[in-house]
């Protein structure tokens, strides 16, 4: 089935990848994975569970397994079709991990000690500085190559990533010969930054301590209405998008990309009104977005059996693509395939 898309349509091709570790936020749904699932319209996508990645800081093997099931369920849930599209396991396609190694021996020391995550996540894990954490992009760079995408889109925080991939497959092509599409990042315009509902300057993550600042896509009605009730807002009492305003912004900014509602209809419709009613309103939208989700999610979830079928079959779709590219590039550099 692969043949035909590849062969005949032509369409574009995106991949993208996110980490099994717990459950996603709003700010994840609003900011990647909703865009994800509009993409399928106009793009041959792939779209996998970066279970490897997650490998790369110590996790408890039964929850790492459980949550691999959650996020593959909830791929699904949000509305991404996999008889349409790729959508799989990473670690289920063995060729991301072989690729690696190949596109370990064409990245730099200094390139890998010049990325921030790296920095970053040694400082926070200093106990466990492996290997494979120094190594992360040149896996990311495996994943993105082996699909030829034209676009891969990420947040902000994987754009160096991105760039370090178009380097590697840069090199590589000009050492090897044209071998890898070199693909663009696609920076996601549309509810890209949802705050912290408690410190609007930061962003919604899930690893923050106060449980109030965000919201888990598995948060129940009444959490979601409480969190927003109680999200930091100004004095002011006038809903209206403004400088110093982050708060508010901040809810403005989830309505309208709920509701497709501009500002200024945002600021009519309550005007006159306090931030309560506001917020509310919002956190109402919320609900109703997040229901149809966690229903299909429970579903999933309810029957193992079927989502390790249809990991099957996404892996096994995935990995046909895969194994042509790191066909490729095996013979490129002088390695004999088995005959
Ligand atoms: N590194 C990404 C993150 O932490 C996840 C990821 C892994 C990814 N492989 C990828 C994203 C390939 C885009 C393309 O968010």
């Amino acid at each position: 089935m692969q043949q035909t898309t590849e062969q005949t349509e032509r369409k574009k091709r995106v991949l993208s990848c996110i980490q099994p570790t717990g459950i996603p936020t709003l700010g994840n749904y609003l900011g990647a994975l909703r865009n994800w699932v509009d993409m399928q319209d106009s793009f041959d996508c792939a779209f996998a569970v970066a279970d490897l990645h997650a490998l790369t800081v110590r996790q408890e093997p039964s929850k790492l397994r459980q949550q691999i099931y959650e996020m593959f369920a909830l791929l699904l849930a949000i509305g991404l079709d996999p008889e349409k599209h790729m959508i799989f396991v990473q670690s289920q396609v063995p060729q991301h991990a072989e690729l690696s190694w190949l596109l370990s021996c064409c990245t730099q020391f200094g390139e890998l000690s010049r990325m921030t995550q790296f920095k970053d996540k040694s400082q926070k894990h200093s106990d466990n500085i492996n290997l494979g954490l120094f190594a992360y992009p040149t896996l990311m760079a495996a994943d993105i190559l082996l699909y030829q995408p034209d676009f891969v889109p990420v947040g902000e925080d994987q754009k160096q990533h991105c760039e370090l991939t178009r380097n590697i497959a840069e090199r590589f092509n000009s050492l090897y010969g044209s071998t890898f599409t070199v693909p663009e990042p696609y920076i996601m315009r549309r509810g890209g930054r949802v705050r912290s509902l408690q410190d609007p300057t930061k962003k919604m993550s899930k690893s923050d301590e106060n449980q109030n600042a965000f919201i888990s896509l598995k948060d129940d009605p009444d959490t979601v209405l409480r969190k927003f009730r109680r999200a930091v807002t100004d004095s002011e009492a006038v809903v209206r998008y403004a400088e110093g305003k982050d708060g508010i912004n901040n809810l403005m900014d989830i309505y309208s990309t709920i509701t497709d509602k501009d500002y200024d209809a945002i600021e009519a419709e309550f005007a006159g009104r306090g931030y309560g009613d506001f917020k509310t309103a919002v956190g109402e939208a919320v609900v109703e977005v997040l229901k149809p989700v966690q229903e299909c999610f429970a579903v999933y979830m309810s029957d193992k059996a079927q989502l390790d079928a249809l990991m099957k079959q996404g892996a096994e779709r995935a990995s046909w693509v895969a194994a042509r590219t790191l066909n490729k590039a095996k013979k490129k550099m002088g390695l004999l395939l088995e005959k």
